[in-house]
């Protein structure tokens, strides 16, 4: 009874959580009718999903995506090895570089490059959905370079975490094992996922999914951090970075 109990209270405490957790009205949510002040949204499209995702003639069937890639060139010579992983490996300067779930489709609105309503198909045809500016964060519809939301504007990646890159220790498609100076995720626990692997040392309590690049290697990409849907952890984080639990998983510091 103490435990039924228990569990009624734990329920009642995450029902209101997850009605929180959408996306509707956080910062991804474009429709029209957004009603937190100061949005990024359509002047009078209003369909949330719309802007990621269409049921036909999308670009793939994979995440049915509703956008083109950017054919942007990248630079980041700022990091570690001067343009280069820890590993040697360089980092990404061409989209095809990116895993496109987990990289290049984040890039095809935050890298400025096309614009947020530039869509594949809506209502049987390509079209650019309307949007209204925000000063100093969006311009003709796309975000530019002064938006605190800017990640890849101009193609500069400078100054950001480093993604599209192979995870350390990582062969093939077998999870990463073994520690280093950077890394020391044991993977326990860490069952294959969408993105073909992942990231888990069995304290920080949420697996992070890797990313197969077309090279058949598992890569650290923007949603191994993020979920592009989900609000529940702020910043449309995947687990909560309290205690920096989220670069704990990763890192062993
Ligand atoms: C701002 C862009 C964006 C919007 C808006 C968006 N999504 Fe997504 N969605 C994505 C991305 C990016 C992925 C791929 C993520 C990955 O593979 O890690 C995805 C994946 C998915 C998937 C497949 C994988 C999964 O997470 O289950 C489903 C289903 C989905 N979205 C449904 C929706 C629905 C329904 C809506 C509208 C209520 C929506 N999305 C709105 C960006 C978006
Ligand atoms: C999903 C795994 C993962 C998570 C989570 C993660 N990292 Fe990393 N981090 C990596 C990988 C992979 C690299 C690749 C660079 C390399 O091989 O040198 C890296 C590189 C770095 C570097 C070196 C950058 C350079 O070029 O000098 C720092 C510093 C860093 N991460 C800090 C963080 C912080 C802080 C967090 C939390 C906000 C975090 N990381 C979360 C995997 C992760
Ligand atoms: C359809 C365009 C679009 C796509 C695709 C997209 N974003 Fe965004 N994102 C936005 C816009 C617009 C904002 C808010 C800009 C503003 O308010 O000035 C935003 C905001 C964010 C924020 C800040 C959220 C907050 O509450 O502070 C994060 C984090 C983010 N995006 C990550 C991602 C990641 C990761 C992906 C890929 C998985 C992605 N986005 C894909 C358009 C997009
Ligand atoms: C290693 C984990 C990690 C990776 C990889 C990562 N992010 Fe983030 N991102 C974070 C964290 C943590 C925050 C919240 C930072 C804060 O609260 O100050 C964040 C914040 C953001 C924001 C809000 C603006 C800001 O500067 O705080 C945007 C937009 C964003 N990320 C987009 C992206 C995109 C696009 C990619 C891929 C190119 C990406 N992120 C890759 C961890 C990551």
């Amino acid at each position: 009874m103490r435990n039924l109990l228990k569990f009624l209270a734990v329920v009642a405490l995450v029902m209101p959580l997850a009605g929180q957790a959408q996306i509707k009205n956080s910062r991804h949510d474009l429709s029209s009718s957004n009603s937190t002040s100061g949005a990024v949204k359509a002047t009078s499209v209003d369909q949330v999903c719309i802007f990621c995702h269409v049921p036909h003639n999308a670009q793939t069937t994979l995440a049915l995506w509703n956008r083109k890639n950017p054919t942007s060139t990248y630079t980041w010579t700022d990091s570690i090895n001067n343009g280069k992983t820890s590993q040697g490996t360089t980092l990404p300067t061409t989209a095809a570089q990116f895993s496109a779930n987990g990289s290049l489709r984040c890039l095809s609105c935050h890298d400025g490059s096309i614009a947020l309503g530039d869509v594949m198909n809506m209502g049987g045809s390509a079209t650019t959905i309307a949007i209204t500016d925000q000063a100093s964060r969006t311009s003709g519809g796309k975000i530019v370079g002064t938006s605190p939301y800017d990640i890849g504007v101009g193609g500069d990646l400078r100054k950001n975490h480093p993604v599209g890159v192979p995870f350390p220790g990582q062969t093939g498609t077998t999870a990463p094992v073994g520690a280093n100076q950077y890394y020391g995720a044991t993977n326990t626990g860490c069952s294959t996922n969408s993105g073909g692997g992942c990231v888990n040392n069995g304290t920080a309590g949420k697996a992070l999914p890797l990313y197969l690049n077309s090279g058949n290697a598992l890569q650290i990409e923007c949603a191994s951090c993020h979920e592009p849907h989900n609000t529940a952890n702020g910043t449309f984080l995947r687990a909560s970075n309290a205690g920096s639990a989220l670069c704990l998983t990763c890192h062993q510091k």
